[in-house]
């Protein structure tokens, strides 16, 4: 049957600044080399991002990354977006992993790769939330860090009392929701929970947290539909006012 709601050419995404992508070649699960990057950044770009705020993943054992390992690969990443001709600023920081890494090399040294504006983006391990989750985030923000959270949508451990959420209003850490969870791509519990953060005033932000062309793809596709413009009129993000 022909979809009338359904148009073909995408809406412009509600925001300038993305926060959350994985779009430095080679150096975690995302982008494995500067030819998806570039498709994902013009993609983008094409859907209205002109700012890209890049968090490599920072885990123990899988992705430890620094400063120090991730410097060549962003330069070559900045390099072929110049050759390329394609109008995104880039910055990075990091997604930092709540793990044992964490605790010793980042927190230990107060060595963060920060978000603009003392910001720093955390997640949890998708199997079971970090015990000492409540004393990190008040040591982050003794420390004059806003944690934001990645993600809360998709911790089963979250959604299964959702109580939990309102709780981490209160702890004054904020929530980034991912914008392929309001389309479904991680499931339909994901995608349940994200439209009801969204409905009660929880969702601080919206990322892409983009690994690959099927996400840019996807992404491309969901600008189409009914529900994009039904999130672009509920969403209230703060993507383009806090990082300046
Ligand atoms: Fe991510």
């Amino acid at each position: 049957m022909f979809d009338f709601f359904h148009k073909k050419t995408p809406e412009k995404l509600f925001y300038a600044t993305d926060m959350h992508a994985h779009l430095i070649p080679g150096v975690d699960d995302g982008a494995p080399d500067t030819g998806t990057s570039t498709y994902c950044l013009a993609g983008l770009n094409e859907l209205g991002v002109t700012r890209q705020l890049l968090t490599p993943h920072v885990t123990q054992h899988t992705f430890e990354n620094t400063r120090d390992t991730l410097a060549a690969p962003f330069a070559e990443l900045k390099a072929a977006i110049a050759e390329a001709g394609i109008p995104v600023d880039v910055m990075h920081s990091a997604e930092y992993r709540l793990d044992d890494f964490f605790k010793k090399n980042v927190l230990g040294p107060d060595d963060f790769m920060l978000l603009p504006n003392n910001h720093v983006l955390i997640e949890n391990s998708f199997v079971v939330q970090i015990l000492e989750f409540e004393e990190i985030v008040f040591e982050l923000k003794s420390r004059g860090y806003q944690p934001i959270l990645a993600h809360p949508e998709r911790y089963f451990y979250y959604r299964e009392k959702r109580e939990k959420y309102k709780q981490l209003q209160q702890y004054e850490v904020e929530l980034q929701v991912n914008i392929l969870s309001f389309a479904g791509h991680y499931g339909k519990h994901e995608r349940e929970i994200a439209w009801w953060m969204l409905e009660n005033g929880l969702v601080d932000y919206i990322g892409t947290d983009m690994h690959r062309r099927s996400h840019m793809d996807e992404l491309r596709h969901f600008a189409t539909t009914r529900d994009f413009r039904r999130l672009i009129k509920l969403q209230k993000v703060k993507n383009d006012t806090a990082f300046i």
